[in-house]
């Protein structure tokens, strides 16, 4: 399968400000290069991230406008308990404004000096999180999860040798929980799978250990296992998806990605006595136990975003997207992580860029603690480009629902092969934008900043001018 019909129409657009290679050049200019400074507004086809930019769905909008304000109790907080129950069956459901929330009341609550978390890869504000309440981030992910150019279908599953050594090392009274990513975003977006969710709880449960999930993507990781375990593809995506939750003890979740909504986050747990003094914490720092530092109004967004994630021809839509993308970059020469995963394509930037030595390479001084004024994540990326990984990832993440073609197709092809401009589904809230048109016969102006080598492709081509070092 080449192609594929997005499942949705569009009745709204948000119009772009269309800008020349000169001006994205000085825009580049004055940010000092950190792109976490350049004013949205400026970026034409805005790849940061894939968190809290998914266009809203007509429902998700009619939810918002039926939300309940009450203090406690509203309708909209019951709405939303019953879909994330039915979604997860975990007895203890909190809300949060986003995954890092989530994680901060978790961590306090169970990390601490001489406390070790283990995990495939820690997302950076999970491992920034488990390091400021005193405890040490561990990294586990399996051998195939490091190398770019494996195709191993799970490369985010975490090594049970490592997993089971770790333990022998430091005692399990000391390992108040084992977390497990899905997908694996600091991994390159990989997957976990059924059969290696299992023999981290069956090793977890053996020695006491809890088992949590970062559920961020858990929608795009059942999709995954569905087309790649085997056994598993007569299943639904729901299906797998509460499988998934059932091995599990416990998961922190932004709702800023698979929950499709522009802000929001849970934090789940069986544990009565642990979500007492979650409880707490929450009501402290983020609101009441009913809405947890969110408006009724996206509660109910939430509820109908978590519902309609599990849509298969959505989640058929979204993964061939991602894979189309990654399949045309390869076509053109540039080396991605294989094989793409559920919500980014991640461009291995050291052999991409291989002229450039990695203690040089430019999304250095981009990450520079100076720099990185509006988001500290900027500088955790330097960490994450510089020590932890042999291969330098540039993510490209892809907006959920926002373009009325394949995200693909951003960027420019050489050949005529449509007229009609691309258009993305407005949202009120995000700054992510739509492309401009590819139909034209001759290359795009920003095209001509491309390498010669790449200009002269048949292939389409992504404009380096709108490159993007991402953190999210
Ligand atoms: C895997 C993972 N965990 C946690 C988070 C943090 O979520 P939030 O940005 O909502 O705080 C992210 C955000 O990108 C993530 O990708």
């Amino acid at each position: 399968m080449k192609t594929i019909i997005e499942p949705f129409k569009i009745k709204m657009v948000e119009p772009l400000k269309l800008t020349t290679v000169e001006q994205r050049e000085q825009a580049l200019r004055q940010a000092q290069f950190n792109l976490f400074q350049i004013p949205a507004e400026d970026v034409i086809i805005d790849l940061l991230t894939d968190s809290g930019t998914a266009a809203m769905s007509a429902d998700q909008w009619a939810g918002m406008i039926r939300g309940d304000e009450s203090y406690a109790g509203a309708r909209s907080w019951f709405h939303f308990e019953r879909v994330l129950r039915e979604l997860t069956g975990m007895p203890h459901i909190l809300p949060t404004h986003q995954g890092r929330a989530s994680e901060r009341i978790l961590f306090e609550l169970i990390g601490g000096p001489g406390k070790v978390i283990p995990s495939n890869n820690h997302f950076d504000t999970t491992r920034a999180n488990i390091e400021h309440s005193g405890a040490r981030a561990v990294d586990l992910v399996i051998a195939e999860g490091t190398d770019p150019r494996n195709r191993h279908p799970f490369k985010g599953n975490l090594d049970l040798t490592k997993l089971e050594a770790l333990i022998d090392e430091v005692g399990p009274e000391h390992i108040p929980l084992c977390m497990a990513t899905v997908t694996n975003n600091s991994g390159g977006g990989q997957p976990v799978s059924l059969a290696n969710l299992r023999a981290v709880r069956e090793v977890c449960h053996r020695h006491g250990i809890p088992l949590f999930l970062d559920a961020c993507r858990f929608a795009e990781n059942a999709a995954l296992i569905q087309q790649r375990e085997p056994g598993q593809s007569g299943r639904s995506a729901r299906s797998i998806a509460r499988e998934m939750f059932d091995l599990a003890d416990g998961a922190t979740i932004s709702a800023k990605k698979d929950g499709l909504v522009n802000i929001g986050g849970v934090l789940l747990m069986r544990d009565d006595a642990l979500a007492l003094r979650a409880n707490d914490l929450l009501i402290l720092t983020e609101g009441f136990v009913t809405y947890g530092g969110l408006a009724g109004r996206d509660l109910e967004a939430m509820a109908q975003g978590f519902i309609e994630v599990l849509d298969e021809d959505y989640l058929q839509y979204r993964l061939r997207s991602v894979a189309y993308l990654g399949e045309h970059l390869l076509a053109a020469g540039i080396p991605i992580v294989e094989p793409p995963g559920g919500h980014a394509i991640y461009i291995d930037a050291a052999a991409f860029c291989a002229h450039i030595p990695p203690s040089t390479f430019p999304v250095r001084p981009s990450c520079a603690p100076s720099t990185a004024t509006r988001e500290s994540g900027a500088s955790r990326s330097a960490v994450l480009c510089s020590t932890r990984w042999i291969l330098i990832p540039v993510r490209r993440f892809i907006p959920r629902w926002n373009w009325c073609d394949s995200p693909s197709r951003v960027g420019c092809t050489p050949r005529a092969t449509s007229t009609t401009p691309l258009r993305r589904r407005s949202n009120s809230s995000n700054n992510a934008t739509r492309s401009e048109a590819c139909g034209s016969s001759r290359p795009h102006r920003h095209c001509d900043t491309l390498p010669q080598n790449l200009r002269n492709s048949s292939e389409p081509m992504v404009p380096r001018s709108v490159d993007r070092k991402s953190e999210m």
